[in-house]
């Protein structure tokens, strides 16, 4: 799943793998067949290539949970674009929300009509409802918050209603309406029943914690996921900031440099890419520059088995 293609710093170059394993050069196209003519980055990003249909993708992502609830405010509604639109110029693309996140919804359609760019974002959305007859409906409404004409992939948010929705979901998906379907957790929670639905379900992503310290998922999820050939998400990649809020202050090891990590945030970043099953971490953020910072951790070297090991040992002993 982990490759060492990288996205071209000349957007013109860009493209997408199409199922089926048919390269389509899709840059210069608009709408959802998942065309991202980027802005150039200062130098190539590691891209992921999709298990399920051979579309690739660049490997860091922007959460938007909290950090893009901003309401109406109009000056916070120009940081949250601004936010996306270095992740952008950066060469990100995946952008992750849920109808659980307030305004975020509408904040990122918003943003992303201003900015001009809707068709360069990966449009990453979930279905969260326990009245199950909803679920199309919802995504509907969600589809029209974010402007977009379809999805590029939902998710059944923290397995709420997840078998009707998973039906729905292939229904959608066969009409066309959606692109890629999902399932999702956090903070280790419910892997049992997690990785039961992985075994009997057609799934083209799922979403989980893991960083550094929350390293449940490396047990059953991730080599399930590797198995199975479905895409990982991974949600909660700075628990919340409370992970780069502890390492602020404390000096990067010395073979930090080796990897080209310049931040913890970085270093971090590049731990969870380094891991096999791990495809696309999608930190949060309310400022543009940790968004870029972010998205760069893609760029460089990353640590082999015994450098993961130390960068694990070197956190935990913080
Ligand atoms: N069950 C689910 O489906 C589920 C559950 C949890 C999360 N998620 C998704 O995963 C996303 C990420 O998780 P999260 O938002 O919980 O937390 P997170 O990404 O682990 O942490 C976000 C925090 O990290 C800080 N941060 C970001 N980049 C930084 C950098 N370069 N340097 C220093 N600090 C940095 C941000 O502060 P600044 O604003 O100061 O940068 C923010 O407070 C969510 O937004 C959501 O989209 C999904």
């Amino acid at each position: 799943m982990t490759d060492t293609t990288r996205f071209p710093a000349d957007p013109s170059r860009r493209r997408v793998l199409a199922s089926g394993g048919a390269a389509l050069a899709l840059a210069g196209l608009t709408g959802g067949l998942g065309t991202r003519p980027a802005r150039a980055a200062a130098g190539p990003v590691l891209a992921r290539t999709l298990p399920s249909t051979g579309e690739s993708l660049p490997a860091v992502g922007l959460g938007s949970w909290i950090t893009f609830n901003v309401g109406d405010d109009p000056v916070l509604r120009a940081e949250c674009a601004a936010v996306m639109a270095a992740f952008l110029d950066a060469g990100g693309a995946v952008i992750d929300s849920s109808p659980m996140y307030g305004s975020a919804q509408a904040v990122i359609g918003a943003g992303l009509d201003r900015l001009g760019r809707s068709g360069e974002a990966f449009s990453a959305d979930k279905v969260w409802t326990g009245d199950t007859d909803e679920g199309r409906s919802q995504i509907a409404q969600s589809r029209d918050l974010w402007r977009v004409p379809r999805f590029d992939l939902v998710q059944v948010h923290n397995l709420v209603g997840w078998e009707a929705h998973l039906e729905t979901l292939a229904a959608l998906k066969a009409e066309g309406a959606v692109r890629h379907v999902g399932i999702t957790t956090s903070h280790g929670r419910r892997h049992d029943l997690f990785e039961e639905i992985m075994v009997a379900h057609e799934l083209d992503f799922v979403q989980l914690t893991y960083n550094p310290v929350d390293r449940e998922a490396e047990r059953r999820l991730l080599p399930l996921a590797r198995e199975r050939g479905i895409a990982v998400l991974v949600n909660r990649p700075f628990r919340r900031g409370a992970l780069t809020q502890r390492l602020e202050g404390e000096p990067l090891p010395d073979w930090a440099g080796a990897l080209g990590a310049e931040t913890w945030a970085q270093l971090v970043l590049k731990f969870i890419l380094s891991h096999p099953a791990a495809t696309i971490p999608i930190p949060a953020t309310t400022r543009p520059g940790h968004a870029s910072e972010n998205v760069r951790a893609a760029a460089g070297p990353l640590p082999d088995a015994d450098l993961r090991g130390r960068i694990a040992r070197h956190i935990q002993d913080l």
